[in-house]
């Protein structure tokens, strides 16, 4: 048994993008048996901009589920907009988990925002003043809430999403300056510790589409510009 997996994160909608992405996800049923959104849905973090996520991705034939990005944090709306997308059927994770009945299989996706910190020989320490203890401890409490919703997964199969990226395979491509902004060690060692057959992130739009964690579970950079397309589609055996 095959489960088809669709995924696109960075799609920074807003006014005048309406009707842009839905002709294609129209044809999803034929494609793919779920959506994954991985983050930065909007440009600013507005309600305006998450009416139109909602039109955009709204009932459409298969489950759709979605972590925000740091861009839909922008405006403090963060509430407004989860009600929003949940309200029309969009499931929005933040370090929890949904299973989905697929076939005769379960399909978990345990979903965190995540948050940077970067990768061996760039990475943030807990050390020093205030401000940067803040930014690492808020890389931890990402890393915690998602141990937490992938360790309580029990279905056939399992799927992480995230905004940030888990390993700097797929951040290849990025300034080497940013990468401690674009992700986390600590997402991938969570993986790694807990098990999962496929993580799906965004947020990294000059990086590289497939990697890995160390651990070897695949992973893959749905990020708009990376993918160049509407979304694109994995396979995972089972
Ligand atoms: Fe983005
Ligand atoms: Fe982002």
């Amino acid at each position: 048994m095959v489960i088809r997996v669709a995924a696109v994160g960075d799609v920074h909608l807003g006014e005048g993008d309406r009707g842009t992405l839905r002709p294609a996800l129209d044809q999803l049923a034929d494609q793919a048996d779920v959506l994954l959104l991985a983050g930065d849905l909007t440009r600013r973090g507005e309600p305006d901009e998450a009416r139109v996520v909602v039109d955009e991705f709204a009932a459409l034939p298969v489950p759709v589920v979605a972590v925000l990005g740091n861009h839909d944090y922008h405006s403090d709306q963060v509430e407004d907009i989860t009600t929003l997308l949940s309200d029309n059927g969009i499931h929005v994770l933040e370090g929890d988990a949904i299973t989905l009945r697929i076939g005769d299989h379960t399909v978990g996706v345990a979903g965190v925002k995540g948050f940077g910190g970067g990768f061996p020989g760039t990475r943030a320490s807990n050390f020093g003043e205030r401000e940067m203890k803040d930014f690492v401890r808020h890389s931890i409490v990402c890393a915690d809430r998602l141990r937490s919703a992938l360790s309580g997964l029990t279905s056939d199969v399992r799927i992480v999403l995230t905004h940030y990226s888990p390993t700097v395979d797929t951040v290849r491509g990025e300034p080497l300056e940013i990468y401690p902004f674009l992700g986390c060690y600590r997402f991938g060692d969570v993986i790694d510790e807990c098990g999962a057959h496929l993580a799906i992130h965004g947020h990294a739009h000059f990086g590289s589409e497939e990697g890995a964690t160390s651990g070897g579970v695949p992973v893959r950079n749905v990020a708009m510009p990376v993918i160049g397309r509407a979304f694109a589609t994995y396979s995972v055996k089972i």
